[in-house]
């Protein structure tokens, strides 16, 4: 067998977010967010599922946190509720900042890193009924907010990721409509994209002023964007600017400081530029210590209308992009299985924008999982997944990418937005009826891959 072996220290984690496993919506003060909102319109979400009963974390995390233990993983990665913390946006809340001293202080009796994330898309309702992420006050609300988290637990969290995926937050959100808030304008998206960034260069100013040892960082959800036909121009522009939209438009001012010339022009009938107020980009691009790196799969994309799938209109003023078929396996997603991306991602990341180190905050894959039978869940095609993407990590770190972790995703199965409790990501098999945790194959697989420090056979 091959000997894949880690860095020494590598941190190997699960994740969650808050909405997609608490539950127990309506308690201790929590108010609506927008994603509360959104399940209630009908058809947004597959079976009109909503954060209820969720996983049950909010009630069980002492249990999931003994759990983790079990399987000797040595970071969590969760997200904290803004709507727990100031529900409507407004006062402090004691009770929601209490719930998370408590899961920091569990995790830390385990010997378990807490790896929090002030933002995994739950905006207060409220603050979406002035505006939302289209008013440029919405990243100061959120500057108050971390405020209020890094206060309370900044004695106790050694590493704070401020913004997970803006880019869904942002396209999915305001311009594709599939995600809360639901609302379909460009130019709302744009708007959006410019105000979370400023929300997260804030936050990172306020945890260096609250918790000056802390490290901080974001996490973007990275694919490589492979063009059809390299020799057709065509094919080259729309890869060109779907990167940009995807990636650049995220990358380059937070680790260069501007945005990319290309793609501003582009966004220039969408009114982008507007919203960029001078010293914008400097609280933007104040220095951070890691980027986290959700990964997980690729897109392939033409320029011609007649590809097999249609062009999602996330991408906005993009004409004409279409993402063809190819044979590969896919997941219960319909997402390809392409493990390589996930090397390739990494290597551009060490290339373009070196000296960040790297972690890989979300990997994994919904599969139908089979649970008659013996109890047991022989989750081979999630196992299998999670081992090629780590032999696929592992390659980028040999070719010298810094790369320090690795969460997979998810810990526990969970709410998977518009898809709702249809999918299923976890490591660790949820009854959503009798909240009963059952460990899948690949959580007892991964358990050993972070006990060993390296990459064991499948077995
Ligand atoms: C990512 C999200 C995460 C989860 C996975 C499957 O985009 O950050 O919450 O839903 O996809």
């Amino acid at each position: 067998m091959e000997n894949i072996v880690f860095p020494q220290g590598f941190l190997w984690g699960a994740a969650t977010a808050a909405f997609q496993v608490e539950g127990a919506t309506g308690v201790d003060g929590r108010t609506d967010s927008i994603w509360d909102a959104f399940c209630r319109v009908p058809g947004k979400v597959v079976g009109g599922d909503t954060g209820e009963p969720g996983a049950d974390h909010y009630r069980r995390f002492e249990q999931d946190v003994a759990l983790m233990k079990e399987l000797g993983l040595k970071a969590y990665r969760f997200s904290i509720a803004w709507p727990r913390v100031r529900p409507d946006g407004g006062k402090v809340n004691q009770a929601g900042l209490d719930f998370y001293r408590r899961l920091v202080d569990t995790l830390l009796a385990h010997d378990i890193v807490p790896w929090p994330t002030l933002y995994h898309w739950d905006l207060p309702q409220k603050l979406e009924e002035a505006g939302g992420w289209t008013e440029r006050d919405t990243a100061f609300r959120f500057a108050d907010y971390a405020t209020a988290t890094v206060e309370a637990l900044g004695d106790r969290v050694g590493t704070w990721t401020t913004l997970n995926e803006p880019w869904c937050s942002a396209f999915l959100g305001y311009a594709a409509g599939i995600h809360a808030p639901g609302r379909t304008e460009p130019a709302a998206a744009a708007a959006a994209v410019h105000h979370l960034l400023l929300a997260h260069g804030l936050a990172n100013d306020v945890i260096r002023s609250a918790a000056p040892d802390a490290k901080v960082g974001i996490t973007l959800n990275m694919y490589p964007i492979i063009p059809v036909d390299p020799g057709n121009p065509a094919d080259l522009d729309v890869a060109r600017r779907l990167d940009g939209l995807q990636q650049r438009i995220f990358l380059d001012p937070l680790l260069r400081g501007e945005y990319p010339a290309d793609i501003l022009a582009d966004l220039e009938p969408f009114g982008f530029g507007e919203h960029i107020v001078e010293g914008d980009l400097g609280v933007i691009s104040a220095p951070m210590d890691m980027l986290g790196v959700n990964y997980y799969t690729e897109h392939y994309v033409s320029s011609s209308p007649n590809g097999s799938e249609a062009a999602p209109s996330p991408w906005i003023g993009v004409q004409h992009a279409s993402f063809p078929r190819r044979d590969a396996p896919r997941t219960d997603m319909d997402w390809e299985v392409r493990p390589d991306g996930l090397t390739a991602v990494l290597l551009r990341l060490h290339h373009d924008y070196p000296r960040i180190p790297l972690y890989i905050t979300e990997n994994g894959a919904a599969f139908r999982d089979d649970f008659s039978g013996s109890g047991a869940i022989d989750d081979v095609d999630r196992t299998g997944y999670i081992a090629s993407h780590l032999r696929a990590a592992h390659t980028a770190i040999r070719a010298g990418v810094d790369l320090r972790g690795y969460f997979c995703w998810s810990l526990l199965d969970n709410f998977e937005w518009a898809e709702g409790y249809a999918k299923r990501f976890g490591i660790v098999h949820v009854d959503y009826a009798t909240q009963i945790r059952t460990p899948k194959m690949s959580a007892r697989w991964f358990s050993r891959v972070a006990r060993d420090n390296a990459l064991v056979a499948v077995s």
